[in-house]
């Protein structure tokens, strides 16, 4: 009786850890536009279609050299997000943040996210923009 509840916790121990091992192993990190990074031009919105599905607590990273003047918003909506409009947006990374290993974003909220560069014509002439969708890992 002792030695077989004893068994039993084991077993639930091992899925659990097993479990948060699987998770830890699961979550990606990836860098948007892949080798392209995140530069004027490079068609965002079909990488991220060819890219997704993206997970809960992946990370993004955003790479741009500061010479070239990027820099990564999060949009409040669709509409915004369609009309480049940054008037509500909030500045995740500047233009100065994009170096080295880049600017590193979780996806650690249930929501659609709506990034795009807030510099010159880059959301809407130069494609620098993308929606993201977090799935759940099961
Ligand atoms: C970018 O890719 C999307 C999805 O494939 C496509 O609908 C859109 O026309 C493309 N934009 C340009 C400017 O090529
Ligand atoms: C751009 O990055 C380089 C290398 O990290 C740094 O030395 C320089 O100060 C940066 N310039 C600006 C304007 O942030």
């Amino acid at each position: 009786m002792a030695s077989s509840s004893f068994n039993a916790q084991q077993i639930i121990l091992s899925v659990v850890i097993a479990a948060s091992l699987f998770t830890l192993t699961q979550s990606a990190t990836i860098v948007v536009g892949g080798s392209e990074n995140w530069r004027y031009g490079y068609n965002y919105t079909e990488w991220a279609a060819n890219t997704a599905p993206f997970y809960f607590q992946d990370t993004l990273v955003f790479k741009y050299d500061n010479t070239t003047a990027h820099s990564v918003y999060m949009l409040p909506n669709l509409w915004s997000y369609l009309e480049c409009d940054f008037s509500k947006a909030k500045l995740l990374s500047n233009p100065a943040q994009g170096g080295g290993d880049g600017f590193q974003f979780v996806l650690n909220q249930w929501r659609v996210f709506y990034f795009a560069s807030g510099e010159g014509n880059d959301c809407k002439d130069g494609l620098m923009k993308l929606v993201v969708v977090p799935w759940p890992r099961f």
